[in-house]
């Protein structure tokens, strides 16, 4: 097939290679042009592990190429849409305007028999206003929402061999059948390894996906609501976890209590869902999402207290080493970090924050430079009154009292992922903290 893929971004980059290492023909659009002549030369602009290998192989193969102008999509057939849906300024809606931008600026390239395809994070109704759009704009040209569930730090693997697949297509049986078999030819490789298929409206296709991650954001605040509950009764969430998680009804992923969830997509999407309800009547259905919000955004308060309760009451003039600064391990991506948030509001307590991430350095110092940054744990923890692991890169998971106690200037330690073994640290003398567990 030949594609287009517009907006390159985490997202967008990872399909753009995915689908080019797959075989097809494929052209990344962005209006930014240092991450396009990066793509473009075979640099990743991001980390995101495997993604240089397969922009080197895709790009080798002559298969694969960048572009700022819009009009390098000609030739394509299937032109997927995968640009960012943050959250609107002063509001929790989703701001669409880079969505109807893309279809925008494609539709004068568009041509009768060519598939627009919808992968953003978007309300339930956008598809259906974009799909009136372009038919009306290029008869015969036709749209499909087809959500992406990949994972930042898995994404390659997810895009190549995701774990399900979602067509929303056209309420109109002939346009939904050829929209359909176009995106079977995307996607051959997936459905010839049985990868689960389900083909089904707009709406339905636009809501798996937020309801997903709302369901997702549920889980992880329920088990630090939990921890809230184990943190004043002496109870140990970690364990309980355990315990629960059993239950093949319950399950024991994504119920790790720690400092909440952040990112590019969990936080804004149950704000952009909740907002989405309201506007439709039906806020009261997903006012809990406000809670787990809530819930979410008290694990980190919960942490600066700790700390300043640790240090004695005040945090001003304290050195306090911050061990990581992305979203999660395995990405440099800082949207709506809790461990960035962290270290920002001790840092605005007057604590003399140094921080480290094995990737996100650039991105958070360009974002908070007030925040001291360096390259190894042991610079960080030079004289540190306290330590905070708050992203669980592999490395820090690993680390041990011995690894670091020589610079420390206090044997105390938060683990906001509760990840290290709390016998180990207190054997070696640290206080050590974690999360809804003692
Ligand atoms: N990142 C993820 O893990 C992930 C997973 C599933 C879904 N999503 C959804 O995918 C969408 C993109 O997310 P992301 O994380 O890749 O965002 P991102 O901010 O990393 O990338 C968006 C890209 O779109 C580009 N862009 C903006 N307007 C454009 C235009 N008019 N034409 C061409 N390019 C334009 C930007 O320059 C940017 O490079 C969002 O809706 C998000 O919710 C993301």
């Amino acid at each position: 097939m030949k594609i287009s893929v517009i907006g390159c971004g985490y997202l967008g980059a990872v399909h753009a290679a995915a689908m080019a290492e797959l075989g097809h023909e494929v052209v990344g659009i962005d209006v930014d042009e240092r991450k396009i002549e990066a793509l473009a030369a075979g640099r990743a602009p991001f980390f995101e592990p495997g993604l240089p290998e397969i922009l080197t192989s895709a790009g080798a193969s002559g298969r694969l190429s960048f572009s700022t102008d819009m009009a390098d999509v000609k030739g394509a057939t299937v032109h997927f849409i995968a640009v960012g849906t943050p959250q609107k300024a002063g509001s929790y809606s989703a701001d669409l305007t880079y969505v109807d931008a893309a279809v925008d600026s494609l539709i004068p390239h568009l041509k009768s028999g060519d598939l627009v395809v919808g992968k953003s994070t978007v309300p339930v109704g956008t598809a259906a206003r974009l799909a009136d759009k372009v038919t009306s704009a290029v008869p015969g040209a036709n749209l499909a929402w087809n959500p992406e569930f990949l994972r930042e730090g898995f994404a390659v693997e997810d895009t190549i061999s995701p774990d399900r697949l979602v067509y929303g297509v056209s309420p109109v049986a002939e346009v939904a059948e050829v929209s359909t078999n176009i995106l079977n030819s995307v996607y051959a490789k997936a459905l010839a390894e049985e990868t689960p298929l389900v083909v089904t409206d707009y709406a339905t296709a636009e809501l798996v996906k937020v309801s997903a991650n709302a369901f997702l954001a549920t889980k992880i605040s329920f088990i630090n609501a939990i921890a809230e509950i184990a943190e004043v009764t002496g109870g140990n969430v970690t364990e309980l976890a355990d315990a629960i998680g059993f239950d093949a009804r319950i399950g024991r992923r994504f119920l790790n209590a720690g400092i909440g969830f952040g990112g590019g997509c969990l936080p804004k999407d149950i704000r952009a869902f909740g907002a989405r309800a309201e506007e439709l009547g039906r806020g009261e259905s997903l006012a809990f999402l406000k809670e787990v919000d809530s819930i979410n955004l008290r694990r980190r308060q919960h942490v600066v207290d700790l700390v300043v309760d640790l240090l004695g009451g005040q945090a001003f003039n304290k050195r306090v080493a911050v061990l990581g600064l992305a979203f999660k391990p395995d990405s440099d991506d800082i949207r709506d970090s809790p461990a960035l948030d962290i270290a920002v509001q001790l840092n605005g307590l007057g604590a003399i924050v140094t921080a480290t991430d094995p990737e996100a350095i650039a991105n958070a110092s360009a974002k908070h430079p007030q925040l001291h940054f360096v390259p190894s744990v042991a610079e960080a923890v030079e004289q540190a009154e306290v330590v905070l692991l708050l992203t669980e890169w592999k490395e820090y998971r690993a680390l041990l009292p011995a690894d670091i106690e020589a610079g420390v200037g206090s044997k105390r330690i938060i683990d906001g992922r509760n990840v290290l073994d709390s016998a180990t640290w207190r054997a070696a003398g640290w206080e050590y903290r974690a999360m809804g567990r003692p």
